[in-house]
């Protein structure tokens, strides 16, 4: 972490909680979190529960987000979530290019460009993820495939809109796997990202966006994860869903 970069936990919760359920989570873990205040706390329920959640969090500590968002208003896209749907429940970020979209839904660079750009023209922050496979870590083209998938993705944004973006980078082998990556592992990527977008941008632009890591964080290694130079927060699956676990990697942020 660094003083300049206010540190953003978020949990993903992915297919996971009916609308009841997320209201007891999301109570839960505002009680837990009561009081924290240099730690942006962001929750990410199914679309189904972002009403419910939203309730439960305004004007509190807890900020909203969604899990994916469609890149047109409105049409014929059976199955697909808008930015102003979304904006309408105060939601205030969107994860876009999650790997488990990439890999089993297809999402291409491309799309995940247009969700971002579609979130950020509706005031809702995009939590963009890039993240290379095992294959490809073996390989030897980790730097390559995450210089692609974050040239790709952030293709064409502004100054102003990179500093609303926040990255995630998530290793497809350590996301969902319970194995994580070395923390010095894990640094040498998001310097290698922050490079990127001295390179694409400028350096106080670079400067000041924050790159989470993910995969398999956990309050046990929060701490260690977060303590490296570039690790910004952190962007947490299955951990998320428990409050009081959830609540520890939050304070280990602080
Ligand atoms: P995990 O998931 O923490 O369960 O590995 C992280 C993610 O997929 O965002």
């Amino acid at each position: 972490m660094n003083s300049n970069r206010r540190p953003i936990i978020a949990g993903n919760w992915k297919m996971y909680k009916t609308a009841a359920e997320a209201i007891a989570l999301v109570k839960a873990l505002k009680r837990e979190v009561e009081g924290v205040k240099d730690v942006e706390i962001v929750v990410c329920p199914p679309f189904t529960a972002l009403s419910a959640v939203s309730a439960v969090v305004q004007n509190g500590n807890i900020k909203l987000g969604a899990q994916n968002v469609h890149w047109e208003k409105e049409g014929a896209f059976t199955g697909e979530i808008s930015a102003p749907m979304l904006k309408e429940l105060f939601v205030r970020y969107a994860i876009v290019g999650h790997s488990e979209r990439r890999q089993l839904f297809g999402e291409t660079d491309a799309g995940v460009n247009k969700r971002a750009k579609a979130a950020l023209a509706n005031e809702i922050r995009p939590i963009v993820c890039v993240g290379e496979t095992l294959a490809q870590r073996e390989k030897g083209q980790t730097k390559t495939v995450v210089r692609e998938q974050v040239t790709g993705s952030l293709a064409g944004l502004s100054k102003d809109d990179m500093l609303e973006t926040v990255i995630a980078y998530e290793p497809v082998w350590a996301t969902g796997t319970g194995k994580t990556a070395p923390p010095a592992q894990a640094q040498e990527v998001h310097a290698l990202i922050r490079e990127l977008l001295v390179a694409a941008f400028d350096q106080p632009t670079a400067d000041k966006v924050r790159i989470q890591y993910g995969g398999s964080v956990k309050p046990a290694n929060a701490k260690e994860l977060l303590g490296q130079p570039d690790i910004d927060g952190a962007l947490v699956g299955g951990a998320s869903l428990d409050a009081r676990g959830f609540a520890e990697i939050i304070k280990a942020a602080v």
